[in-house]
C-alpha cells in the first residue's frame, strides 16, 4: 500500500498530554475543522514529540502542525487535500477510538471547496455515490497517508475526536502514488 502507514512510536501519552495543553478551551466545542492555533516551533518545544520526527525521519519535511477535530457520530467530507503539503503524519490525542480513516478510489472530477470554519484554504470535494472505499482502518497508532488519494474520517465515536495533523511537504516513510 502506497498512500498508508501505521507507525511505531515511543512516548505517546506524553505527547498527547503535551499538545492537549496547546489546545485553547474555546476550541473543542463542536467544531470541525483545522486550526493552526500554534506555530509549528511551538509544537516541536514538545521534546518528545520533536524527537518522535527526528527518529521516522520527517522533521524536515514539516510544513504546518494543526489539530483536526471530528464532530461525533459523522462521516467528514469525502476529499482530496490540497496542499502544499501532500502527506500528513496524523497522531490521535482523544477520543479515537472507533473512529476511521477511509480511502476511496474514482474517476469522478472533485469540486473545490473551501473549508467552513477558517481561511485555511481548500480542498476537492467528491460525491460519495462516485466513489469506491478500497481501505478503512479504525485509529490507534500515528500513521502517515499521501493526502492526493480521495480519504474521509468517520467517527463512530460519541465524542469529538481530536488529531494532531502534521503536514508534511515530502515523507521518507511514503512514497507519491504514482
Ligand atoms: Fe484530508
Amino acid at each position: 500500500m502506497n498512500f498508508y502507514k501505521e507507525l511505531d512510536f515511543i512516548n505517546l501519552d506524553e505527547i498527547q498530554k503535551e499538545a492537549l495543553k496547546l489546545i485553547p478551551d474555546s476550541n473543542t466545542k463542536n467544531l470541525m475543522g483545522l486550526f493552526y492555533f500554534a506555530s509549528v516551533p511551538e509544537y516541536l518545544k514538545i521534546d518528545k514529540l520533536r524527537q518522535y520526527l527526528e527518529i521516522v525521519n520527517e522533521l524536515n519535511n514539516v510544513l504546518l502542525i494543526g489539530t483536526l477535530f471530528t464532530a461525533p457520530n459523522v462521516k467528514g467530507n469525502l476529499h482530496r487535500d490540497n496542499g502544499p503539503h501532500i502527506f500528513s503524519l496524523n497522531i490521535p490525542l482523544l477520543n479515537c477510538h472507533n473512529t476511521f480513516i477511509e480511502f476511496f478510489k474514482t474517476n469522478s472530477i472533485p469540486q473545490k471547496t473551501k473549508f467552513k470554519n477558517s481561511d485555511q484554504g481548500t480542498y476537492s470535494k467528491f460525491d460519495p455515490e462516485e466513489c469506491q472505499l478500497i481501505f478503512r482502518k479504525e485509529v490507534q497508532n500515528p500513521y502517515i497517508i499521501n493526502t492526493l488519494v480521495p480519504h474521509r474520517v468517520v467517527n463512530e465515536n460519541n465524542k469529538t475526536r481530536i488529531m494532531l495533523c502534521i503536514r508534511l511537504s515530502r515523507s521518507n516513510n511514503l512514497k507519491i502514488r504514482s
